[in-house]
Order: structure tokens, then sequence, then C-alpha cells
């Protein structure tokens, strides 16, 4: 089997280092990968990232099976793309993946579906937005509608501060992907409190296969301070995703979103994250929908999955009406078998994870995430090991060493009996990589530490 793993993070390297271990896989292509995917006997880089592009070179190149990384080809319909083309692939149609490209549709999406979330409105109107903040007072949130490469969200303590986040936002200047045919838009929500977890599932139309749990570190330092970024480190399990509050998710979020996407004729396949905020009296609500994996806390889960992650894939991507299969799916040479089970293609599927927690610390370049400096050498990186795995994000491969190449450059993983001995087996490696301007969190896992 050859696979193809489309982007170029920590994520893409997890997924790919994870399929890679399948008897069944002869080759993972990532694309456009990165300096740890360049140098993985197994795998191999393809420098594309064209949705258009992608797709001739999986049909020229005979690709079994594609998993899409990020959210920007997935809101660009990469997955509509490759079926159209009646290529196999994991991953939300572009309809579907607006539950995570826009902040506006996924909001009323769960006001209509009445999935626990925080109160909100929405704006395009800068003065009524600014009123709006006025009545409601501090602390408050401020998210811009589209895509924002995890720079969106503006978590305002004072007044002065979510009135600059409007106007940042609303304004031509703001960094971020207004969904296709939209006009700006802020949504304003209530501020909540309480624990974050990242709950993911992968699902099949109205089946959902749960993942481990996993929290992820937002802040850029110790202590949850300093700016948001896209992660700085996560671990898995979540203890604080009880087997109550595992079940109330499911019954609540996850069960109510896939009936909602499937009557509004969008049924959802792929990965879907719900961020949770779980309060001290174990009310859940969900923050936000992801259509994909997290990065990085899938760096973590890729290191306690035992399963075969490329035949959890396959399943997850059996076409969705099965007796068309064989007609649509020519070259993909199904058995009679896969057919027959394709109605329900993940009901089968258990994942077997390893009981020890993983946890993952993120080396940041200097600078990162406002200025990140790209071009550092890294000094040269410890061996894997049955229990330890370095994978990579901003990096690309220099004759035999690697430079960094973006703002979070290495995830650090390491498995132990418990989230300290786990993040002392990672602090260790941590301590011996090197890179000119390095940052990362001493804390990893500290809420899970008290
Ligand atoms: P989002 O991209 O919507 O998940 O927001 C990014 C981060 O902002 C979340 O991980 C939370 O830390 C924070 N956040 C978002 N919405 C809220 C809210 N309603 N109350 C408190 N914090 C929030
Ligand atoms: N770790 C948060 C995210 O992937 O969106």
């Amino acid at each position: 089997m050859k696979v193809l793993v489309i982007g170029s993070g920590g994520r893409e390297h997890a997924l790919a280092w994870k399929i890679a271990q399948s008897p069944k896989l002869q080759c993972v292509y990532v694309a456009p990968g990165n300096g740890g995917t360049a140098s993985d006997s197994k795998m191999q880089n393809v420098p594309l990232s064209n949705v258009q592009d992608l797709k001739h070179w999986a049909i020229d190149n005979a690709i079994d099976l594609t998993v899409v990384g990020p959210e920007g080809p997935l809101s660009e319909g990469v997955v509509d793309v490759f079926r159209d083309a009646g290529l196999r692939i994991v991953g939300p149609t572009q309809a579907a993946a607006q539950l995570e490209s826009s902040k506006a549709f996924s909001k009323a999406f769960m006001k209509r579906h009445r999935i626990p979330t925080a109160e909100f409105e929405t704006f395009s109107d800068a003065a009524l937005a600014h009123a709006h903040v006025d009545r409601v007072g501090a602390p408050i949130v401020v998210k811009a509608d589209g895509l924002a490469a995890g720079k969106g969200v503006v978590v305002a303590q004072s007044l002065e501060e979510a009135h600059a986040a409007i106007d940042h936002m609303l304004s031509p200047d703001a960094n971020v992907v207004v969904p296709t045919g939209g006009e700006a838009r802020v949504v304003i929500e209530t501020f909540l409190d309480g624990e974050e977890a990242s709950f993911m599932v992968l699902c099949h139309g109205l089946s959902a296969l749960p993942l481990a749990t996993s929290q992820d570190h937002k802040r850029l330092l110790d202590a949850d301070q300093g700016p948001n970024t896209g992660g700085m480190g996560a671990y898995s399990p979540a203890g604080v995703v009880t087997p109550a509050i595992h079940a109330k998710v499911m019954r609540e979020i996850i069960a109510p979103t896939l009936k909602g996407m499937m009557v509004e004729g969008m049924p959802f396949t792929g990965f879907l994250y719900a961020g949770l905020m779980i309060s001290p009296k174990g009310e859940v609500h969900t923050l936000e929908f992801n259509t994909r994996m997290g990065d990085p806390e899938t760096q973590p889960m890729m290191l306690r999955l035992k399963s075969d992650w490329f035949e959890v894939l396959w399943a997850a991507s059996a076409p969705a009406h099965a007796p068309h299969t064989l007609e649509h799916f020519p070259t993909l040479g199904m058995g009679h078998s896969d057919v027959m089970q394709s109605a329900h293609p993940l009901d089968d599927v258990e994942l077997v994870w390893d009981r020890r927690v993983s946890l993952g610390v993120v080396m940041a370049s200097h600078g990162y995430p406002h200025t990140p400096r790209y071009g550092d050498a890294i000094a040269t990186l410890p061996a894997p090991s049955d229990t330890t795995q370095v994978f990579h994000a901003g990096t690309r491969r220099e004759d035999e060493h690697w430079v960094t190449s973006g703002g979070r450059v290495l995830c650090v993983c390491a498995l132990g009996e418990s989230v300290q001995k786990a993040a002392q087996n990672a602090y260790e490696l941590v301590d011996q990589i090197h890179f000119e301007g390095e940052q990362h969190r001493r804390d990893i896992g500290w809420r899970a530490k008290h």
C-alpha cells in the first residue's frame, strides 16, 4: 500500500510515522513534508501543496489512501476533489469542514442542534460589536470568523483589549481567511472558566470512534502566561476527562453533531476534534470544533497507539455508499468483504493504546509565535527508542543536518508510568537538543501533576 499524507508539521510526521509501521505499507509520501519526513527510510517528501497538483500526483502514482493533516486543504475541498477522481481519502468534505473553517457556521450549528457552547453573537458591523462588548463587560472573548492559524481568538480581560481585538479583526490587514463569498465578521462570546481538553473522534457518517483524550498547552510561557501559540506541548490521556465526562461528551456533543451534519446534508467523515472547556462542577462546553487532528496532541497520541493505524484509516475512508463501491472505486481492488463492511466501517475497529502516559514538549524557534526566525542549525538529535520519539515540524534537511524552517520546530515525546515520569523522560531528551534562540516550556503536564 502507498499512502499520501498532506501537510508539513509535527502532526503529519507523527501520522506518517505511525502509518509506516503497518506491515502493509510500502511507502508513506508526505506533501510537502519536513526535515523529519525527508530523513525517515519509509517516507518520502513530495514538493506539492496545490490541491489539483496533489490529485494528479496521487493518480499518477497509484496512491491507495490519502490522509489530510491541516485545515487549509480541507477548507479548499481536497476531499471532494479526491473523491470525485475516485481516490480514497480521510477527511471531511468542504461543506463539512465549515465546522472549523467558519466560527459563525459552527456556532450557529451548535445552537441549532443544542450542543453546549458559550453564548455568542456575530457581527460584521464594528460599531454594533463595540456596543455589545460595552454592554456585556469583560472578561469576554472575541473571535475572527475564518481560519487564522490559531491567532484569531482574543480572550480579553479588559474592555480596551476587546475593543482593540474587534478593530483589528474587522480591518483589512487582519490575517484571516474569510469564508468564501463572505465579509469579515467577529464572533463575540461569553467567557467560560474551567480546564480545557482535546477530544477527538474518527467519524464515518453516524459512527464515531473515540481516540485517546489529550490536553494541549496553548500559551508560550510556563504557568500559561504569554501569547497564544499553535500549542507548546501536550499529553495523553487527559485525566480531566473522566469516564463520566467522556460519556457525556459522546452523548451531548459528538452524537448530536454527527446527526446534525447528516440531517443537514453534510455527512461527516474524518477527524472531528471538539475543544472542550470542563467546569469545576463537571459541566462541559464546546469551545470550538476542528475537522482534523490536533497539533501537537497527535504527536504524543501516536506514541501511545498500538493498533495498526493504516487499517483504521483505511476503514475510515470507506466510500459512503456500499452498493456503489465497486463501480466508483474500481482501481482499489477492494474485495467483497470490504464492501460488506463499509456500511458501518468503524463499528468493528477497536483501538489499543499503551496504558502509560505520553507527553510531548514543543521546541520552538527564536521569536515564535510573532516573528519566528528560520535557518538556525539543529545540533544532533537523540536516537529514537521504544519509549521516545522526536517528531519534526518546522525543520528542513540541509546536507546531513537539519535547520529550523518554522515556528514550532520539534515535538519531543516520551512515555512514562505517570505524567511526572513521562515529563521527566521527555525533558531528559529536550535537554540534549540545541539550536540558537530555542524556546520551550518547562511545565508541560502541570495541571495533571497537581
Ligand atoms: P478556539 O480557537 O476557539 O479554541 O480558542 C482558542 C483558545 O481561546 C481556547 O483554547 C481557549 O483557551 C480560549 N477560549 C476560547 N473561547 C473561550 C471562551 N468562551 N471562554 C474562555 N476561553 C476561551
Ligand atoms: N492543538 C490545537 C489545535 O490543533 O488546534
